[in-house]
């Protein structure tokens, strides 16, 4: 796992996107996996900018989006397949007919969701997954005890995730109690993780994910075993590492040796 810790999310979306961008460079199709949630909003500005003045080209791309609320209302706003379609879709100017959210509105969801991580190992599995942290360590909407070897499926929001995402919503009742997620072990699948993370209220879960015990109460734990992860933290969110000091003096070091190439 690298930690990069930069001074404020502009930052992060810059570094990001550099990364993605590396990994994905010169793939016939790059498959792009997609995160929601406001962490990632800096990312995407910063690939949506380079889309725009050409220097890369999204629209042979293809995405996969990490979850989707269940028993939403497909138009809901904050639905997440709006949502991608809103932050992601159209600023990066992806091709939507390539881009896929789980279909939290299927009659068989198990069947939808199995169908899910067929589409992913059909299209050659995930080169760069983006990820976002939850105040209590999920990712994706993989909620604390979940399985390390978890693929897609139904799974129940805790009652933190739910008061975290109420800002969204007119009111907590409103937010949905059941989500789909990719699984645990389908994260773990992409090639490279690239996880972005801003503000003093993400630092415990951020120390926790990065210097703590690798344990199904901090599903982003799972992630020091992942062979190529990557997280970018401005300085609020990496305010309670202990290793900081050495995280910013590698990371020095590496652009110093980087610019002598
Ligand atoms: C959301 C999403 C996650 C996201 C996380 C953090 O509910 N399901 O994919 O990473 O919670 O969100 P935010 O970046 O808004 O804090």
């Amino acid at each position: 796992m690298e930690v990069i810790i930069v001074d404020n999310a502009e930052q992060v979306g810059r570094i990001a996107a550099d990364k993605v961008i590396e990994n994905l460079d010169g793939l016939v199709t790059p498959v792009l996996g997609l995160a929601t949630g406001s962490s990632p909003l800096s990312l995407y500005a910063e690939l949506a900018r380079r889309s725009k003045e050409g220097l890369f080209d999204f629209s042979h791309a293809l995405g996969f989006a990490l979850d989707e609320y269940v028993g939403i209302d497909p138009e809901h706003p904050e639905s997440y397949r709006n949502v991608i379609h809103r932050t992601v879709v159209e600023p990066l100017g992806m091709d939507p007919n390539r881009v896929r959210v789980p279909n939290g509105f299927a009659d068989d969801l198990q069947a939808a969701a199995d169908e899910y991580d067929e589409a992913i190992e059909a299209a050659g599995g995930v080169d760069v997954q983006i990820l976002g942290i939850g105040s209590n360590g999920h990712i994706g909407f993989n909620e604390p005890f979940s399985s390390f070897s978890s693929r897609t499926r139904v799974e129940i929001l805790t009652a933190q995730t739910r008061e975290d995402n109420a800002r969204f919503f007119n009111s907590l009742d409103e937010v949905p109690t059941h989500c789909m997620t990719q699984g645990l072990g389908t994260i773990m699948d992409s090639r490279v993780a690239v996880m972005v993370v801003t503000g003093e209220h993400k630092a415990d879960a951020v120390a926790a994910m990065v210097e703590g015990p690798v344990s199904q109460v901090m599903p982003a734990s799972i992630l020091q075993f992942h062979p190529n992860c990557i997280v970018i933290v401005d300085d609020a969110a990496a305010s309670k590492l202990k290793y900081a000091d050495q995280f910013r003096a590698e990371y020095e070091l590496k652009q110093q040796l980087e610019a002598k190439a």
